[in-house]
């Protein structure tokens, strides 16, 4: 019996002295390889509601949750990241995308867990989606900025279609002719042109519309000015709303203060699909209370409820979804007797939607069975059941409880808009995957009234000093600055550090122009054109930065003649619009049209087959 002690006694206390993935009190576990979390992202069930199966994005593998005993009773292991799965009509077979740049679509059979076949597909493949006839998989290619139609009969990629930017989800109609898709980025100027007086400046990402007949994009349905970072997507079950999440980003104005929502408000918008033209956008933030990094969104198959994953405020919304269309379709006015605009008005949500607070971290996939709302938990490997009828929560574990790192600690505090005064906004509402949303804004550490594109965060620590103007000596400066200047938070400093290890782990991505890892034909001429065009006098050494500052003659207004940090550019593929005040969409631009005088490279005698060459280069580091 003592000896039972003795060997039980330690484990209790090794559990409890860490800050664990579901308890977040105690230390910090020393980073390892060892702990590997499941990071559940995205999930679907078979047709009868009998089982859940679990993309486990970092587990690589996927789970079978079994809903009637809540238990998990099967996992299919994989060898890479499983980004998304869907799953066959009669339940037979799964459809799961992997991998980055060696994005896959396995094809399982759901009796055995046997990985039936691979097809190879696009970078960072995600949002599966089956045609009506089981013959076609449509999967969105993040990084390549197109969706492949997958044959299923000869297995094969039949067609590519380019859309904006970034395809991230997708739902098809309920005829099947057109697949909606949302663009996670826009791909555009995020300043007015020289010669615009800025009146009608719009920036916002779209929902590409595909004709499923022609493999063609027929239209982009654009957003509210400032949605970004679009993550779900779907469809009401009489077919004629397709829903989509969004941050709806309040970049006009200094970033001086959070309330009503100043900086980031959060938003749903509905689109009409008769027309396929966007109908209204609702906000799913109180007056108060900000609803940070909305996720997925599910409509119940009665079509009473949307039900939505808000991934930085830990919550479930439940909508009221025939109440909202009611109000929807009349005229609210506001305290003042205006015609409020569910877009800017706070309130209008009010009496229509539960906001159901959960006790796990980072949900973020969701799937309804009848009247209850399943979301995977990212950041506590678990799962969270919520009844939309009665908002009863159920929290279920989908693994051992870990031992938090100083880097995962960091990465969750990058993404919890808890931290936030009022829980507007989280680091990664700006920086999506901590890159950029393509949005300028005017930060106020280098004074008003001069707003500058958001900037990637990967290599910002190995690159000093930060923000474009270098005003910041370092990113453990900046990384301060944002916590209080921006989240208007008082955060110890162990957050801070938590944040600085988790930024300095992340490594870029190869990048999509890359021919087998290695530099095309066009990208090995363009090093050449590289160092021809002067080029590596500055974007020198591993980073391709000599981090010093250079007035190249792009600044104007309250900048004019103020030097600017040389950039990184690595990853530079993934991080448009280019230049500090985001005015340039293509590396193209930034050689021609905003180089004339030679200041930036000499690039004005160059040929155009130099030039392209030298883009491919650049697209390629
Ligand atoms: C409202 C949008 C917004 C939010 C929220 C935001 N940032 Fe930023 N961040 C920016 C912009 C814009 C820049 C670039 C500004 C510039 O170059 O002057 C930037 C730059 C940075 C940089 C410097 C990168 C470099 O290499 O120069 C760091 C580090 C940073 N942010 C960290 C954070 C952290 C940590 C948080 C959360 C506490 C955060 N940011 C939240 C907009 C935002
Ligand atoms: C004299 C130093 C210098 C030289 C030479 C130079 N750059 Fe730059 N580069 C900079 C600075 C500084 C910026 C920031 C300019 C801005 O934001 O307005 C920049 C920005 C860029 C950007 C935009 C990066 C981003 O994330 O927005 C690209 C791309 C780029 N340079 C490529 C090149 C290429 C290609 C050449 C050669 C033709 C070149 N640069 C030559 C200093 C230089």
């Amino acid at each position: 019996m003592r000896r039972l002690i003795c060997f039980v006694l330690p484990v209790a206390i090794v559990a409890s002295i860490f800050f664990t993935a579901r308890s977040l009190t105690g230390q910090i576990a020393p980073d390892s390889k060892e702990i590997l979390y499941l990071s559940p992202a995205r999930l679907v069930s078979d047709s009868a509601g009998t089982k859940l199966y679990i993309a486990q994005y970092e587990g690589k593998k996927i789970d079978v949750f079994e809903v009637k005993s809540k238990k998990i009773t099967k996992s299919i292991a994989l060898d890479a990241s499983v980004n998304d799965l869907c799953i066959s009509a009669d339940d037979n077979t799964l459809y799961v995308t992997t991998g980055q740049s060696d994005g896959c679509v396995c094809i399982i059979d759901t009796a055995t867990g046997h990985i039936l076949k691979r097809i190879k597909v696009g970078y960072s493949p995600i949002a599966p989606a089956l045609s009506a006839d089981g013959k076609t998989l449509y999967v969105c290619n993040r990084f390549n900025d197109n969706v492949d139609f997958v044959d299923l009969i000869n297995n094969k990629v039949k067609a590519s279609v380019p859309v904006e930017r970034e395809p991230y989800a997708s739902v098809l109609s309920k005829d099947g002719r057109w697949l909606f898709v949302a663009n996670h980025l826009p791909r555009r100027p995020a300043a007015p042109a020289a010669d615009d007086d800025g009146m009608d400046f719009t920036v916002e990402a779209c929902v590409s519309v595909i004709d499923t007949q022609t493999a063609k994009e027929v239209k982009r349905i654009d957003l509210p000015d400032g949605a970004v970072d679009l993550r779900g997507l779907d469809i009401s079950p009489d077919g004629k709303f397709v829903y989509v999440t969004h941050i709806l980003a309040r970049y006009n104005v200094p970033t001086s203060q959070l309330e009503r929502g100043w900086i980031d408000t959060n938003a749903l918008s509905a689109i009409n699909v008769a027309d396929q033209k966007l109908y209204k956008t609702v906000l799913l933030d109180d007056v108060q209370l900000g609803a940070a990094n909305p996720y997925k969104v599910k409509c119940s198959d009665d079509g009473k409820y949307i039900a939505v994953t808000i991934s930085g405020t830990h919550e479930i919304h439940v909508i009221d979804r025939l109440a909202m269309h009611a109000k929807l379709d009349t005229v609210v006015k506001d305290d003042q007797g205006e015609i409020a605009d569910p877009l800017n008005y706070l309130p209008y949500m009010q009496g229509l939607r539960k906001r159901v607070n959960l006790e796990g971290n980072g949900p973020r996939g969701l799937a309804l069975i009848g009247n209850v709302a399943y979301a995977t938990q990212y950041f506590s490997d678990s799962l969270a059941l919520v009844d939309l009828q009665t908002y009863k929560t159920e929290e279920i574990p989908l693994g051992p409880d870990k031992p938090v790192t100083q880097i995962r600690k960091g990465e969750r505090l990058f993404h919890d808009a808890n931290l936030c005064y009022q829980k507007w906004l989280s680091c990664a509402s700006c920086h999506p995957d901590v890159r950029t949303d393509g949005i300028n804004w005017d930060l106020m550490n280098d004074g008003a009234s001069n707003p500058k594109n958001a900037k990637s965060l990967v290599l910002a620590h190995a690159t000093p000093p930060s923000m474009i103007t270098g005003i910041r000596a370092s990113a453990e400066v900046a990384v301060r600055a944002g916590l209080k200047y921006i989240q208007f938070s008082q955060r110890p400093e162990e957050d801070a550090q938590a944040i600085d290890a988790f930024l300095i782990s992340l490594k870029p991505l190869p990048s999509p122009y890359l021919v087998n890892g290695q530099l095309s034909e066009a990208a090995k001429r363009g090093k050449l054109v590289f160092e021809k065009a002067y080029c590596i006098k500055c974007h020198d050494g591993q980073y391709h930065t000599n981090m010093k500052k250079y007035d190249l003659h792009t600044t104007y207004g309250v900048d004019l003649g103020v030097p600017l940090d040389t950039p990184t550019l690595s990853e530079v593929w993934r991080t448009a619009p280019y230049l500090h005040d985001g005015a340039a969409t293509s590396i193209m631009d930034v050689l021609t049209k905003f180089n004339p005088e030679d200041k930036h490279g000499k690039t004005s005698h160059l040929t155009e087959q130099e030039l392209k060459d030298l883009a491919a280069y650049v697209l390629s580091l």
